[in-house]
């Protein structure tokens, strides 16, 4: 049998999900009639009880609808800072991910020592929402960029930027300067995928030195991410992909304690390496991003309990859907395409269903075939699909429902949603 079909069915019956397939709705409340019950709010305890006592159940929303089931998401998060704290690292989880100040500040308050996040106007969207311990993990290569980072340093003390050039560097300095201020910075360091960051050793070693004689900067530390391990299938081959690849980095992280330099941050590792990255010696934080929702490209690599299914976390993020055409047999159109889901793959799961592929290649639409002759699908029913790749979905998105118990609990404004710059 397919090794992917055997995945997917596992992760269903695991996650011990009814059918999904539910009466029309009655009411079909908007985004904008759902914004009036707090969109703005953006700590988890300030959950709206004017929501509550409407009592609004998920199949009321329009769709498509973003989704995080709440009990989900908690799971994820206390999982994630046990399997941290036991394992002696702490948590800096990237919000490039959920874009949210909400989910943010759950983090925070479940005990990591920041956020990241991927860009400058992500992290300005964060701090407006209260969130001040923030790591940037992308350099800041323009002037107009750079300003904006230097006028956030001055509002937000831990606010730290990565650079991994001695010219960027020296920029850097200059327009700390100007801002009458000394800025932190972290050193990118290339974990081999030449993507991002300094190559490791020397080079490295050269950058953190001038950066600890430029006066307009403050190192911190260093990061080292791999991406290019994550999503390596098999426990096992992905562990020692990335201590290879991470061994490097170490060593520089030596070359920088040899030298006095600071190495208070090495910052590092994702989903796919959280119960790994602690054993690259050095390695302070993880960066994790995906797991407080999980997504199809996740479920598909193994873990080390379950080879076929990534299930250390729980899948809480969903996309409520509704039929649009059920008038042929095997087929269903709806009204969630790339537009809502994104056209990454592997494509959306239809959650608690097997037997069932969905595909949202079309602008507006997507379409479900099911194998089934007996189900029967009408105008307006309604569909939850697990998603494809959690980051850019989020982004598609201006709220996200917060349920539990199907019922909407709160509203989350996805403050830096679109925040690409
Ligand atoms: C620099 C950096 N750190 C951390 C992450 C989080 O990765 P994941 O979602 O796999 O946990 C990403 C994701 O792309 C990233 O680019």
């Amino acid at each position: 049998m397919n090794r992917k079909f055997v995945s997917r069915r596992r992760f269903l019956q695991s996650a011990g999900v009814a059918a999904v397939a539910v009466p029309t709705s009655v009411k079909g409340y908007t985004a904008a009639e759902m914004s009036a019950f707090g969109p703005d709010r953006v700590t988890a305890l300030d959950i709206s009880t004017d929501v509550m006592e409407q009592n609004i159940s998920k199949w009321e929303l329009d769709t498509p609808a973003l989704c995080v089931d709440l009990d989900a998401l908690e799971a994820n998060l206390a999982k994630l800072q046990l399997t941290a704290t036991r394992n002696g690292i702490a948590s800096r989880p990237h919000a490039k991910t959920h874009k949210t100040p909400a989910i943010a500040r759950m983090q925070l308050d479940s005990g990591s020592v920041g956020i990241c996040t991927a860009k400058v106007s992500e992290a300005i969207a964060m701090y407006e929402h209260g969130i001040d311990r923030i790591l940037m993990t992308t350099v800041n290569a323009t002037p107009y960029k750079i300003t904006r980072a230097m006028n956030l340093r001055k509002w937000c003390p831990e606010f730290i930027q990565a650079t991994d050039t001695p010219g960027n560097a020296r920029d850097l300095s200059e327009a700390a300067q100007a801002a009458g201020l000394v800025a932190d910075v972290v050193i990118d360091i290339d974990s081999g995928g030449h993507r991002t960051g300094i190559t490791p050793g020397q080079p490295a070693l050269a950058l953190a030195q001038l950066i600890d004689q430029l006066p307009g900067l403050q190192l911190r530390g260093m990061l080292c991410y791999d991406g290019g391990s994550q999503h390596v299938q098999g426990f096992e081959t992905r562990r020692t992909r990335t201590l290879e690849r991470c061994a490097p980095a170490t060593e520089t992280y030596d070359l920088m304690q040899q030298s006095g330099l600071s190495t208070e941050i090495f910052s590092g590792g994702g989903t796919g390496t959280y119960n790994i990255d602690h054993e690259t010696r050095g390695l302070t934080d993880i960066q994790v991003g995906s797991y407080v929702f999980m997504d199809a490209q996740y479920l598909a690599i193994g873990g080390a309990t379950d080879a076929e299914v990534y299930s250390d976390f729980e899948t809480s993020l969903t996309i409520l859907t509704t039929v649009l055409n059920a008038q042929y047999e095997g087929l269903v159109t709806t009204d969630a395409g790339a537009k809502a889901c994104t056209i990454n793959q592997p494509w959306p799961i239809v959650k608690g269903e097997t037997g069932m592929t969905y595909r949202s290649g079309s602008d507006e639409f997507g379409t479900l075939r099911y194998d089934d002759p007996s189900r029967t699908y009408r105008l307006g029913d309604k569909l939850e699909v697990i998603v494809s790749h959690c980051d850019p979905v989020v982004n598609l998105y201006d709220q996200m429902y917060a349920i539990r118990n199907d019922r909407v609990e709160a509203v989350w404004k996805i403050a830096a949603r679109g925040m690409s710059a």
